[in-house]
Parts: C-alpha cells; structure tokens; sequence
C-alpha cells in the first residue's frame, strides 16, 4: 500500500494541548478507508487469537504492534502508520522531545449489544497513564454510532483540577455527566479523525444504532527507557 495521504495535522498540536482533541475532517480520504476496510476484514478473518484483545459476538478488537505489522503479512498494510512522518513529527512536537514511539495499533469493530451499558469503558473517565491517540473512522460515525465523547474544555479542566488533587490516582477515573451541554460527541464521515490526550476526561462510544462502528487507534507516548 503506498502512502497514506494524512492531511497535514501540524497546526493543530497547540489546540490538542489547549483542549485535550481535535476533530480532524478528511484525515484520510473516502478510498484509503475503503481499501483500509477490505484490509481490516481480512485481517479479521486471518488473525490468531494472540492479536485478539477481545472477540465476541458485539466487539472484535485487535491490538498490533510495529512487529507484527513488519512480520506478518495480513497486518503489512499497517507500516504505513508506524512508518507515518506526519504522525511521528506532531507527537514529537507535542511531548517536545524527540524520544517517541508508536507503541500499539488497534482495529475495533463494534455493533450494538441490545443494551445500554453503564460502565467503563463507556463512563467518563480519564485514564492515569497518558498517551496520545489518533482515533480514524473508517466508516460514518452518526449520533448513536458510537462516537467518542469528551468533556468540553471548560469542565474538563475543573476535573483536572478535582482529580489530580485527590492524592491517590485511580487507574480509571470516572465522573458523572450531570449535563449533555458539557460534552462532545465526535461524530463525522469515515475518514475523520480523532486526534486526543488520555489525560482529557472522554468515554469510548456505545453504539445504540444497527450500524457497526470501525475504528482504526494509533496509540502514541514518550518512549519508556529501561
Ligand atoms: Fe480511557
């Protein structure tokens, strides 16, 4: 696969580091996410359990690392991410240092369970170790489709704030949503991106609708030296 046409993202590592995201239109075009999907499908087919996350009847979730997309073949198509100097460049430029990694990549099918849930990951939270994430629909995300969900930034930083002065830091740390007005749901065409620090207050998408959200996650830090 050549090269994915990435749109140029780097103006937007100040606003990442204001808000804690940035909703990306066109991240990738209509045609990568197509030929993203057939990837994606056969991946799924051809995948050994070890690479399974989860799998079950409503949530298909791999998790890939730059070893297996370098060695096995049905998860070649993925390089390209790994290898992606428009990705490498913005988490350089936002941890300000030039010691990065792309430590996973994950790929997430999920359709609608028949329920709600009321429980992580689909509570509001904010996670206790920090990565950057590039979240990419590689189908339409309506209302209902499970899109992400962040607090704005106002609220998000009275959480922070709350929060970080308990002394000891939950793993997970969840907060109740008390008004819709405070949150934002990403939704968006396939190709949208969804660029966004851990440390900010989000929920992971259920989705409520007949759709079956597919999602591709580039999970990004500071390398960890041992
Ligand atoms: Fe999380």
């Amino acid at each position: 696969m050549s090269e994915n046409t990435i749109k140029n993202i780097e103006n937007f590592v100040d606003e990442v580091r204001d808000s804690g995201y940035k909703k990306v239109e066109s991240f990738l075009t209509t045609n990568e996410c197509l030929d993203l999907e057939r990837n994606i499908n056969k991946a799924f087919r051809k995948a050994k359990e070890n690479n399974y996350h989860t799998k079950n009847s409503y949530v298909k979730i791999l998790s890939i690392s730059q070893d297996d997309a370098e060695n096995i073949k049905y998860f070649n198509f993925l390089e390209t991410f790994f290898n992606d100097s428009s990705i490498i460049s913005f988490v350089k430029n936002y941890f300000e240092t030039n010691e990065v990694e792309i430590s996973k990549i994950f790929i997430a099918e999920s359709s609608n369970n028949g329920e709600a849930v009321d429980v992580l990951p689909y509570k509001l939270h904010f996670d206790k170790t920090r990565y950057l994430k590039f979240m990419i629909y590689i189908r339409n995300v309506g209302p209902g489709d499970g899109g992400i969900t962040f607090a704005k930034k106002e609220w998000n930083t009275k959480l922070q704030e709350e929060l970080l002065s308990k002394q000891a830091l939950q793993e997970e740390n969840v907060v109740e949503v008390d008004d819709v007005s405070k949150i934002d749901e990403i939704v968006g065409e396939a190709g949208t991106g969804v660029i966004f620090d851990t440390n900010i207050t989000h929920k992971a998408g259920q989705v409520l609708s007949k759709n079956k959200r597919l999602i591709l996650r580039i999970d990004t830090r500071p390398k960890i030296i041992s």
